[in-house]
């Protein structure tokens, strides 16, 4: 019987099995031999008796990990003392009859097996990625992958959408990274770009009739990469027509609900809904993470009028002062500890980061740098706000809102981590909606597309586009996973006067908006539905069902953090020949030319 290494149960003692694939470990006890063997599914033990069969235990006795061998052997329970509850094969063995190898191997870089637990260097594990691929945790994560691109593709069936492609070679779009250019050899002069999403191509084919898409698609980006970013990365892309913000939320909750069953994880029925204004209330980011409080603490009114002359002036300039109350915090927290958070605070902008250490509230014992600047009733009403009981510890930050919500924000990420708050195991899931339409540019102060320039302005807030355009909600959205966002998308303008008022708002001239965006406008004014649609991380998400730390761990070929393959070794220079047939000349900065 064929079989494969993995499936091999106790119901099958005394039968023939051949199996074949790669040896994991070898552990020679003399007269007997020990050889796990592995394949895509799992790992066997096969026994190698000599005094039963000498001629395969002298052959075993040859065998090095990740030789390639074939075996047909006997399947038999193992002895009870040396059941292993921990392999699903734990409880049998095959005994050797014959076996083949079918090819030898170098001694491989770092051990397959894991055995010595070392941490190998991330570099020499992408350099050898085709070894690292075979650790059967790779091997999990490349099989949830598929089990779940299946499940997309079979739910999305069911659902009436049509998989279509878009093009690689690309006019430039409008997701704002940096784009990846390939030189046009017929067009001297000339360059695509990869696409940033296919957001234009989809909103065409909703022009051309197509009702619902979908497309598991690779999208390029040149930005800054980070632990959950790379270069080269892929979307589950949807666009329905005739669908409003609620259509487009309920069917991506159920995709994602059968989604994540494939791992077993479930997904609350409806997921809970945050407006973009609260999640940056409360947790100072777009994309809260859930599973643990620490939330923050609003307290600019309070100190409109008070002594410390940073929190007033703060206050009374626009600015904003936060705080977040840490239970227990004054045990927990070393002096220490508040030098690194101010340290890391700073990272983000933040001028500061005060505290209150609350040793006794009936005694006024604080060990605080600021509650000399406060009169008492101040620094009651403050605690009171927080909620703050003896015992714990507050943490203050004062400036401009941006800065203030995004250092408390990672502050509080920060503290979660650190205290160990942080379940493993617990999944939270909220829809965050209602995000601007705008947001200032930091440099120019002109308002910037938040998501991208055809997202739909909330009907409710249409009137205030020309008076005062940065507080325009859109027809937005995000669905977001213990901090990460999983996914955004937005219902788009189908109009053509609404998205040349919208480019006219962003600056963009008819002349820039005809070069850059011409065939989709001209698209919209042939009849146009109404549509809307959302993509989603693929690779974040299987790295959250895995809980990979990295997105690269459930990614075959990843790139490094400077975006390259260090297994093939791209990019690279090209032939002097080539560079010429593409009228390329290469002026390279100094210290690439040394
Ligand atoms: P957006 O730019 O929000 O939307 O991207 C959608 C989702 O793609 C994932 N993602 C990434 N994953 C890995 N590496 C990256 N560099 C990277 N960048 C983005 C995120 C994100 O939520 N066209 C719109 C969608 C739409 O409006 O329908 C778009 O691309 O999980
Ligand atoms: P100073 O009077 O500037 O020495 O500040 C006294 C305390 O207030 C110190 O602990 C500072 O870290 C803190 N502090 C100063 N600026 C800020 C700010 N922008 N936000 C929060 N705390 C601040």
């Amino acid at each position: 019987m064929n079989k494969t290494c993995g499936q091999i149960r106790l119901a099958d003692q005394g039968e023939k099995v051949n199996v074949h694939g790669w040896v994991h470990r070898r552990r020679d006890h003399g007269g007997l031999i020990f050889i796990d063997l592995r394949d895509w599914t799992g790992i066997v033990q096969i026994v190698f008796d000599a005094s039963v069969n000498a001629t395969a235990h002298e052959l075993a006795s040859g065998l090095r990990s990740e030789y390639v061998i074939a075996v047909a052997g006997k399947v038999r329970p193992r002895s009870a003392d040396a059941i292993n509850p921990r392999m699903p094969t734990g409880e049998v063995e095959i005994e050797i009859e014959k076996l083949t190898l079918l090819n030898t191997a170098e001694t491989p870089i770092f051990p397959v097996a894991d055995d010595d637990g070392k941490e190998v260097d991330e570099n020499l594990r992408l350099k050898y990625r085709f070894l690292e691929l075979r650790k059967p945790q790779l091997q999990g994560n490349l099989q949830l992958r598929h089990r779940v691109t299946t499940a997309i593709r079979q739910f999305c069936d069911r659902e009436g959408f049509w998989d279509i492609e878009t093009p690689i070679l690309n006019k430039s779009t409008p997701e704002g990274a940096r784009d990846y250019l390939v030189p046009s050899r017929v067009q001297p002069g000339k360059f695509f770009a990869l696409p940033q999403s296919p957001q234009i191509f989809k909103q065409i084919l909703m022009c051309s009739g197509v009702e619902r898409y979908v497309q598991i698609a690779r999208c390029f980006r040149d930005e800054d990469l980070r632990a959950d970013r790379q270069p080269e990365f892929t979307q589950v892309d949807l666009e329905m027509s005739f669908v409003g913000q609620d259509d487009v939320i309920a069917l991506v909750s159920r995709l994602v609900k059968e989604v994540f069953s494939v791992a077993g994880i479930a997904v609350p029925d409806p997921i809970a809904r945050m407006t973009y204004a609260e999640a940056m209330q409360r947790f100072g980011l777009d994309a809260p993470d859930l599973r643990f409080g620490l939330e923050h603490i609003v307290l600019t009114e309070l100190c409109r009028d008070v002594e410390f002359k940073v929190f007033r002036e703060v206050a009374q300039s626009g600015g904003m002062i936060k705080a977040i109350c840490v239970p227990g915090g004054s045990e927990k927290i070393s002096r220490k500890n508040l030098d690194d958070l101010t340290a890391y605070v700073s990272k983000f902008g933040a001028k500061g980061m005060a505290w209150i250490n609350v040793k006794s509230r009936a005694a006024r014992e604080f060990s605080s740098p600021i509650v000399k600047f406060f009169k008492p009733e101040q620094i009651d009403a403050m605690l009171d706000a927080c909620g703050a009981k003896d015992g714990d510890l507050v943490l203050f930050g004062a400036g401009p809102s941006e800065i203030i919500n995004d250092s408390m924000g990672r502050l509080r990420l920060e503290l979660g981590r650190m205290l160990g708050l942080i379940a493993e195991g617990v999944y939270k899931f909220v829809w965050v909606v209602d995000f601007p339409l705008f947001v200032k540019d930091k440099t120019t102060g002109q308002p910037t597309p938040t998501h991208h320039p055809f997202t739909s302005p909330h009907p409710d807030d249409v009137q205030r586009l020309d008076s005062d355009p940065l507080s325009v909600r859109s027809w937005a959205y995000d669905i977001v996973l213990n901090g990460t966002e999983l996914g955004g998308g937005s219902i788009r303008i189908h109009r053509q006067d609404m998205q040349s008022k919208i480019f006219r708002l962003l600056n963009i001239g008819p002349e820039e908006a005809e070069r850059k965006f011409g065939f989709l406008l001209s698209a919209l004014s042939y009849g146009a539905p109404p549509h809307g649609g959302l993509a989603l991380g693929l690779d974040r998400m299987i790295m959250i069902m895995s809980g990979a730390k990295s997105i690269r761990d459930v990614i075959a070929f990843p790139k490094t953090q400077s975006a390259t393959c260090l297994m093939s070794d791209a990019p690279n220079e090209v032939d002097a020949a080539q560079l010429e047939e593409l009228h390329i000349r290469l002026q390279l900065p100094k210290a690439v030319k040394a």
